[in-house]
């Protein structure tokens, strides 16, 4: 039986360009990553989600496409997702599904989870379009057990100059385009400098991508202040 259910506790929905493109954007989101999630996101997603565990909150769901990923055995699954037509896609692949999901109407930097709370937060190529990342880190701080972990799959800067200046030319379009998500945006740093421990951390490329999100990392991070 499907089951979710909706928490509207704030208007949340990110105010990047106009009501038509955040619709249309929605629309086009699946078909425009499709060649990249079977050429290998996919498979990344999978591995990344198979370490979820407990109460787990996904920030930034978008479409969805975590959800085939979850182990089954979870307490429980929240998705947050600010985005109304962002949320209305999701809405729609969660009513395909047998699973028990809470979707959740609320921005990363404002999460509605009591401190400590929470075994596993998800964020899968959010970090890059939420408007104060550094709030949404210390909400993830926040809102973790001491032994919780957050798992992520970014795209983020570049470590070579060349294509870092290319993705600080081509930042402003590129973040017209995608709804706010900010191309060179130094994710890795971003969550050492806000307190959490990065461990296995892989690099990659996300494949059929402009090259200026093509840069990867995934893995698993804690609370934490030593980084190796
Ligand atoms: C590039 S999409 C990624 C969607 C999904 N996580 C995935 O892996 O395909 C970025 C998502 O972040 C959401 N978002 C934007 N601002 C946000 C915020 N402040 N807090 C949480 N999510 C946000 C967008 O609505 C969108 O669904």
């Amino acid at each position: 039986m499907i089951a979710v259910v909706k928490n509207g506790i704030t208007p949340a929905t990110p105010s990047e360009g106009p009501a038509i493109w955040a619709r249309a954007f929605a629309v086009l989101y699946d078909p425009f990553v499709w060649v990249g999630e079977r050429a290998g996101v996919r498979a990344l997603r999978r591995e990344l989600l198979g370490r979820t565990r407990g109460f787990t909150v996904e920030i930034g769901s978008g479409t969805g496409l975590n959800l085939p990923h979850y182990p089954d055995e979870l307490d429980e699954l929240v998705l947050v997702e600010p985005d109304l037509p962002m949320r209305s896609r999701l809405e729609k692949r969660l009513s395909s599904t047998r699973r028990r999901v809470r979707l959740v109407d609320a921005p990363a930097e404002r999460l509605p989870f009591a401190d400590r709370s929470v075994d596993t937060v998800v964020s899968t190529f959010v970090l890059c379009t939420v408007d104060t990342p550094e709030l949404a880190v210390q909400e993830i701080l926040r809102v973790l057990r001491p032994d919780g972990q957050l798992l992520f799959l970014e795209h983020v800067r570049s470590d070579s100059p060349r294509l870092a200046s290319w993705q600080d030319r081509l930042a402003e379009p590129w973040r017209r385009f995608a709804r706010g998500c900010r191309c060179n945006r130094a994710i890795r740093e971003l969550m050492v400098t806000g307190g959490l421990t990065l461990d296995d951390v892989r690099e990659g490329s996300w494949p059929a991508m402009p090259p200026i999100v093509r840069p990867l990392i995934a893995g698993r991070a804690q609370i934490g202040t030593s980084n190796g």
